[in-house]
């Protein structure tokens, strides 16, 4: 069964076709990073029309790598929320249209729960029951996962994600957008071996004895910092450095305390933050001392993408959920993972 896989909830386009006896056949990803560059973040109009002008060529871009005509598709899926009204429109009105034409199910998928399933796309894919740390632009949760469709939520972020103290700390740093791997990368410039030179920031929530975070309160600590005086290049590659200490730092903690307290040895991470190589060596490190097998999605697969909804609707397919919306749709930018339960 080939099932087209459609996303377009922010500021990436991304489209794959995934077999589900042969696995992913082609995926691609146009990002509109260049375009929104200037602007120094994601403007929604120009997001949205954007994703009309490269839905096509990307529709035929990876028919033509797999080598299969369109009429080979047995199931579209398209990301339904959360994200950007219009951009979610503009891929959900092509997936019900191009559906309808070809007399096949549109299955809405939740972004996040795209995300979640995407470490299962790679050649050694974890086995459920896992716990899910989930880090993206948008969100910061954890998660334990029994199968596909059972959610239940552990904990989460009270105010900014995880990615979005990046993006707004490597603002204040000056850097341009996207802010996280901007981040990241001048924290590795230094080659400071993890030492942070004179910054000490905070690590919230770190012992609130829960599993909720809290990340607005690190970027008013950067703030603060650079407000004081004029830094030198060095000091700005230290205060990268103990940013991304401190974010590593509560996010380890929590993601092991999660596993320990469900009595899980697995645990998966997906979403944007998860491609953050200091946090990966972080999480590996701690896993280890603890027994805990940790996995990544793919690299390419961490940030958004088209595989992890075929992947995500080709999975609900499976298991029995025959979502036909008939060309009737909603988006819903705003829907919380945990109200997605039930298959079907
Ligand atoms: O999952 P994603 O692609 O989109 C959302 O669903 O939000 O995540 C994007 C987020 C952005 O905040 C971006 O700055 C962050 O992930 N990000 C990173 C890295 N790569 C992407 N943050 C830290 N280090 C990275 N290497
Ligand atoms: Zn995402």
């Amino acid at each position: 069964m080939i099932t087209l896989g459609i996303e377009s909830s922010c500021d990436e386009t991304g489209l794959a076709l995934y077999d589900t006896e042969r696995g992913l056949l082609a995926h691609t990803v146009h990002s509109q990073v260049a375009m929104h560059e200037e602007y120094g973040g994601v403007v929604p109009e120009l997001a949205s029309r954007d994703h009309i002008r490269r839905l096509i060529p990307l529709l035929r871009g990876v028919l033509d790598e797999a080598g299969v005509d369109k009429v080979a598709i047995d199931a579209i899926a398209y990301t339904a929320g959360p994200g950007l009204a219009g951009a979610l429109l503009v891929g959900a009105s092509f997936a019900e249209a191009l559906a309808l034409a070809l007399g096949v199910p549109a299955l809405p998928v939740h972004h996040l729960e795209g995300h979640l399933l995407s470490p299962l796309l790679s050649k050694n894919p974890p086995a459920f029951p896992f716990v899910a740390l989930l880090v993206s632009g948008g969100h910061t949760q954890l998660m334990r996962v029994t199968k596909v469709g059972a959610y239940q939520l552990l904990g989460e972020s009270l105010d900014d994600a995880a990615g979005e103290a990046f993006d707004k700390t490597a603002k204040l740093l000056g850097l341009g957008y996207p802010g996280g791997p901007a981040l990241a990368a001048l924290a590795e410039s230094g080659a400071t071996n993890g030492k942070t030179g004179r910054f000490k920031l905070p690590r919230p929530m770190l012992h609130s004895g829960d599993l909720m975070f809290s990340f607005s309160g690190l970027k008013t600590a950067v703030l603060t910092a650079v407000r004081e005086r004029d830094l030198s290049a060095t000091e700005r590659i230290e205060l990268a450095v103990e940013f991304q200490e401190a974010v590593s730092d509560v996010l380890v903690t929590k993601a092991i305390a999660a596993c320990r307290q469900n009595q899980l040895t697995t645990l998966v991470v997906a979403g944007g933050v998860g491609a953050n190589r200091r946090l990966r060596q972080r999480l590996d490190e701690a896993a280890a001392r603890h027994g805990i097998a940790v996995f990544y999605p793919e690299l390419a697969l961490c940030t958004d993408n088209g595989a992890m909804i075929a992947f995500c609707g080709a999975q609900r397919l499976l298991q029995g959920g025959r979502s036909v919306t008939a060309g009737a749709f909603v988006v819903r930018p705003r829907w919380p993972l945990s109200e997605v339960t039930g298959l079907g």
